[in-house]
């Protein structure tokens, strides 16, 4: 048998939440969405939220709404997925990289002034794996030059940042609830706000630019969400608290118990509440494996990983940036030399020991 990477969890009430919605013949967006855009702005305490098809389509909503266009730019973390700094592009604008810090693997606020220009007008940060990004930092810094702050909070649904939840700080906060994630809805996304002036811009470009029934005014998209997608959505928000004390109590195990030369494990920051949607280390040269090795190893004992990212974005193919020396070094050092394993809900507890077991016989 083999331990998954993730486990998505589905119950009765999600089954049932759907088949009322199927019944019900509103099979588009109609009451479900707008209950859980409400849930949703309640959890992350804010004025608004506005449910997109999925996180990509959050986050160029988003930047969309923000004003965001051809030559802009817009700075970005390299480590995370695409879809961080893909978003800019979707808009014509340019994303610029900014190196992360090598302990939460979050962007560095040091190296995001030095990267400001008279062309940049925004600040993607992300929560990585479900750890809150220093965003005190950023919004200051965001203040001080006039730039838009936007959350990626596509992995940290519910974490804390000095006690409150985040989505919250920045102008926007952009969610995903891929199938993968803390909360799930299959494919979905989440614009939060306390931005009353970009509601309805939000929600034309999000509608195909209408702002009555087929009088178009700007350029938009279909970014709905559906009312099934929604149904799953409000019953996963009641467990989310459930499931996120779970992933951190599966963290704290490993790293209590993963006791092994030449691994680093994730390290929790001061003042935040991190919702491991991913639990990641990183190999140093003193493990006596390389990285595939230690993947095969595991395949072999049932444990699944994953590697998040294996390329910073700056080196993707579709960005392709090799200046020398490397504007992200710590990124391209990290995707080289992190693994993700198994943190999910469904662990249980002879799971955790035994991961940990298998681990630590490495040395
Ligand atoms: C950090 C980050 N941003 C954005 C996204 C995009 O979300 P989606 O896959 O729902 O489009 C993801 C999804 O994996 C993500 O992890």
């Amino acid at each position: 048998m083999q331990i998954p990477i993730a486990h998505p969890i589905i119950g009765d009430e999600e089954v049932a939440a759907v088949s009322a919605v199927l019944k019900s013949g509103m099979l588009a967006q109609g009451e479900k969405v707008a209950e859980f855009e409400r849930a949703f702005a309640d959890l992350c305490g804010t004025t608004h939220a506005i449910a997109t098809n999925n996180g990509t389509s959050a986050l160029h909503a988003a930047l969309l709404a923000a004003e965001i266009g051809y030559g802009d730019e817009v700075i970005v973390p390299s480590f995370s997925f695409i879809a961080t700094a893909s978003c800019v592009s979707m808009c014509g604008a340019i994303p610029i990289f900014c190196d992360v810090d090598e302990q939460t693997y979050n962007i560095d606020p040091l190296q995001i002034e030095e990267r400001i220009t008279p062309k940049t007008k925004a600040v993607i940060g992300v929560h990585l794996f479900g750890q809150p990004f220093d965003i005190q930092e950023v919004q200051q810094i965001c203040q001080e030059h006039n730039l838009i702050q936007i959350e990626d909070a596509a992995q940290a649904h519910g974490a804390l940042f000095n006690s409150e939840r985040v989505g919250g700080f920045g102008h926007f906060g952009c969610f995903s609830f891929y199938a993968t994630k803390n909360m799930i809805t299959g494919e979905g996304g989440m614009v939060t706000t306390n931005e009353k002036a970009m509601v309805e811009r939000l929600r034309q470009i999000i509608n195909h630019g209408q702002i009555e029934k087929y009088l178009h005014t700007r350029l938009g998209y279909n970014y709905r969400m559906t009312d099934i997608a929604a149904a799953i959505g409000l019953v996963q928000l009641k467990k989310l608290e459930k499931f996120n004390r779970r992933r951190r109590k599966n963290a704290e195990f490993f790293n209590e118990n993963i006791r092994c030369k030449g691994l680093i494990t994730p390290k929790e920051m001061d003042g935040v509440n991190h919702v491991y949607h991913q639990y990641v280390i990183r190999l140093t040269e003193e493990f006596p494996m390389k990285r595939s090795e230690l993947i095969d190893y595991l395949n072999t004992k049932g444990i699944s990983t994953a590697i998040h990212y294996p390329l910073p974005i700056h080196r993707q193919p579709m960005y392709n940036l090799h200046n020398d020396p490397d504007p992200c070094p710590i990124s391209t050092k990290l995707a080289s030399s992190v693994l993700s394993l198994p943190v999910h809900p469904m662990l249980d507890g002879k799971e955790l020991t035994y991961i940990c077991d298998v681990i630590n016989k490495v040395v």
